[in-house]
């Protein structure tokens, strides 16, 4: 079995923590100071390592190993949430740098190429899974024009940090036979279950649409009930017949979120005269989400005509279609997962989203899930058990070596 060093992956984990830690939690938005400084950090690490490390054209940290092909990618992405947990996406980087060094401690695996990867962006503070698009040789002009919330686009961003005319690490089909990622389940399941891994079977679909009503703005005081247009009382009627619309279309895990709201100008004497919604919902169906894309449409329409204000509705980012993980390469890693925790694991799709939703359409992928302590994501709580995170990455380099010994 490769001899995966448990404490060396812990304090890894912890230093990267540092970078942006706030409370139990990290603040490490993509391209923010702090994050250009962990992925400083991280390309040195690869470096010892052994791997030829570079921070790519668009921000990617890409650790290249001495070995000749095949090669497998492993990794994650090492930006957070606004507010985000300290393992989402670390998780995955630092298995794979740990996995790159025990191979090479290891005369058994010495000679297995191991690509190791922290992505940018997969959080979409500017748009989701940025580094992966660009490794994949997906990333369009219209792409580097997306903003994040403060107006700066993806390509003012990487010029902001030097990286511009710098080579993006790219997708080599001579040498790349697939991506593997670990990351924290995210969810109550595993953890539920009693199971200390998962075996992704599938990744959810997503889309996302903004919606914007616009009523007239007026004095909250003067202004009498019924000759209002209040974009903010359309907002909230929307919101309401929007649960209705999407209970009665939603399959058993259709889930929708309205995560963003703004009410302009946004004071308590004014009636808002503009109120806009981001709206996301996810699904294993494209089908489905089709269904509920429509529906979105058809209830804003209805509220418009009911309150007497005028919507818009526009889709915020292509549709990330549902995608299957590599049936091989499941099936090495449920066998590794069998040898190391006979009987505590299952397979499972994921409902969260990760940069295979755009690399399995060039590359084979796979992920290996660990459980999160009361399923909590995206918040400062998040957190797994240490004997957890340890067995994960024995699951992981088990599998990596398996592929590659083919
Ligand atoms: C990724 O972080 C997601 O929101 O699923
Ligand atoms: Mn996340
Ligand atoms: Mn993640």
């Amino acid at each position: 079995m490769v001899e995966i060093n448990g404490k060396r992956l812990l304090s890894d984990l912890h230093r990267l923590r540092d970078f942006g830690r706030t409370g139990d939690g990290v603040v490490r938005t993509s391209f923010s100071d702090i994050d250009m400084a962990a992925r400083e950090w991280l390309r040195k690490r690869f470096a010892d390592a052994g791997l030829a490390a570079a921070i790519d054209g668009v921000g990617n940290v890409f650790g290249t190993s001495p070995n000749p092909g095949p090669a497998l990618v492993l990794g994650s992405h090492s930006d957070t949430q606004p507010r985000g947990g300290w393992l989402d996406g670390t998780l995955g980087v630092i298995y794979a740098l740990e996995i790159a060094r025990a191979f090479a401690e290891d005369p058994g695996t010495r000679d297995l190429a191991v690509d190791v990867v922290a992505w940018i962006d997969e959080e979409g503070t500017y748009t989701s899974c940025l580094g992966s698009q660009s490794f994949v040789g997906d990333l369009s002009d219209e792409v580097l024009e997306h903003a994040n919330d403060g107006g700066e686009t993806v390509a003012q961003a990487i010029a902001r940090v030097g990286l511009t005319g710098v080579a993006r690490a790219a997708l080599d089909p001579g040498r790349h036979v697939g991506y593997l990622e670990a990351h924290i389940e995210q969810g109550p399941y595993l953890e539920e279950l009693g199971d200390q891994i998962g075996v992704v079977t599938s990744i959810v679909g997503i889309r996302s649409t903004e919606v914007e009503f616009i009523g007239d703005q007026n004095h909250a005081g003067t202004t009498p009930m019924n000759r209002r247009r209040d974009a903010g009382v359309a907002m909230f009627e929307f919101a309401v017949r929007l649960r209705e619309r999407f209970t009665a279309i939603a399959g058993p895990t259709t889930v929708w979120t309205i995560g963003q709201v703004r009410l302009e100008p946004g004071a308590a004497s004014i009636i808002p005269g503009f109120a806009a919604a981001h709206v996301q919902y996810r699904d294993p169906e494209d089908e489905r989400l089709a269904a509920l894309e429509d529906a979105l449409a058809g209830v804003a329409a209805d509220v418009a005509a009911a309150t007497g204000v005028e919507a818009r509705v526009r889709r915020e980012r292509d549709p990330i279609l549902p995608c299957d993980m590599d049936a091989g390469f499941r099936r090495h890693i449920a066998a590794a997962a069998e040898r190391i925790v006979p009987g505590g694991w299952r397979e499972m799709p994921s409902a969260a989203g990760h940069d295979p939703m755009v690399i399995s359409h060039h590359l084979p992928c796979a992920m290996v899930f660990i459980p999160s302590i009361g399923g909590v994501s995206h918040d400062f709580a998040e957190d797994s058990l240490e004997a957890d995170i340890v067995v994960g990455c024995e699951v992981m380099a088990e599998a990596a070596a398996s592929i590659l010994r083919g």
